[in-house]
């Protein structure tokens, strides 16, 4: 019984998804763009516009590394479409996360600019101090998660952390237009970009660090979503929704799917409700290639003394996990 409703569950939304998707894509058209990462046969990166004008003087590939599609059909329908998929498991996994990034800034660059202007711009400005105070904590965070990574190469949980550093480190080069720009931690940890990466946790980190009251409101409340469960009559069916509600800030919306070929990882391709720019959900609803549905709404750590250095921001936690995750097999 049970193994039946879970089925139901993850089965279904992963069969209409893909079938919206393309509905989208053919219908509206909207505005596309296509971007595409490759490698020449001595390992240097490059990319290039796919149909249409080349920046880089580059048309082909040598290698393909990953390639990104976006349909920008906001003013049809709310949402932009993001596809990002990674050509092959050969390709070493940090490479595909820092593709994987590059392809995605580049593709969505005007939209991660208006995302920024909306929400991350000015978010210091009258608040130095404070800012300072959270990208020192910042710094030993994200140094303590590049010494995790190294002093455990063989893990696979840290392996995934590092795909997801580099992912953020790829969006930024992408959104710049420049490979390989490797901009140092002090430089990442203020960017407006991770600031977006940061939209889970700047809630609680607030607190910590005693943000001033006065500042302009930015994209951030107390919670911003709801979710419902729900069991159909005669245990049919599990039913599940979830909405966001929140500032009118966040409104531009991109319904992503990341195509990777990580090995030894169940949800390598999953989709998922975003914002440009953003490689976490932020809202939390995914369904993922290990066959899961995964939501949740939004619960605030008020405790001052709680966060610490020694952990990981949400959207790698999250992001982590979802691709690590198998479902449980109730029958065992
Ligand atoms: C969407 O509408 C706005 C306002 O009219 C316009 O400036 C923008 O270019 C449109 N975007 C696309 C992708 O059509
Ligand atoms: C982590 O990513 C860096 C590139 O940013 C790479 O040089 C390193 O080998 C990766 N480490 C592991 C354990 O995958
Ligand atoms: C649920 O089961 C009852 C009793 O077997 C039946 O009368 C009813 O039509 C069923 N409802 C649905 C929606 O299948």
């Amino acid at each position: 019984m049970f193994r039946q409703l879970l089925l139901s569950l993850l089965l279904l939304p992963l069969v209409v998804l893909p079938v919206t998707l393309n509905e989208h894509y053919h219908e509206h058209g909207g505005h596309q763009r296509e971007y595409v990462m490759c490698q020449t046969s001595d390992g240097e990166l490059y990319f290039y516009k796919n149909k249409g004008d080349s920046d880089s003087g580059y048309t082909t590939c040598d290698v393909d590394i990953a390639k990104a599609q976006l349909v920008n059909s906001i003013n049809e329908t709310g949402w932009g479409l993001l596809d990002v998929e990674i050509a092959s498991d050969k390709i070493s996994e940090w490479l595909q996360g820092y593709a994987a990034g590059f392809v995605e800034g580049r593709t969505s660059r005007d939209l991660i600019a208006l995302h920024i202007h909306n929400t991350a711009e000015e978010y210091c400005v009258g608040a130095e101090e404070y800012c300072t105070r959270l990208a020192i904590f910042l710094l030993k965070n994200i140094q303590y998660m590049r010494e995790q990574i190294e002093m455990n190469r063989k893990d696979i949980y840290w392996k995934h952390v590092n795909v997801s550093i580099n992912q953020f480190v790829g969006i930024i080069d992408g959104y710049d237009g420049k490979v390989n720009q490797r901009l140092s931690d002090n430089n990442l940890v203020v960017h407006p970009i991770y600031l977006i990466q940061l939209a889970g946790d700047i809630e609680d980190l607030e607190i910590k660090f005693d943000k001033p009251n006065h500042l302009r409101r930015t994209w951030i409340g107390s919670g911003h979503c709801t979710a419902l469960v729900k069991i159909s009559e005669n245990n049919t069916n599990l039913l599940f929704s979830h909405s966001t509600w929140t500032s009118y800030s966040s409104m531009l919306r991109l319904q992503k799917r990341y195509r990777f070929k990580l090995h030894h990882t169940p949800g390598r391709t999953y989709t998922f409700s975003s914002y440009p720019g953003s490689i976490p959900s932020v809202d939390d609803f995914f369904l993922t290639s290990s066959k899961l549905a995964i939501f949740e709404t939004t619960i605030s750590n008020y405790r001052r003394t709680k966060a610490s250095t020694r952990t990981h921001p949400c959207p790698r936690a999250a992001t982590v996990s979802n691709q690590l995750q198998r479902p449980i097999n109730f029958s065992s």
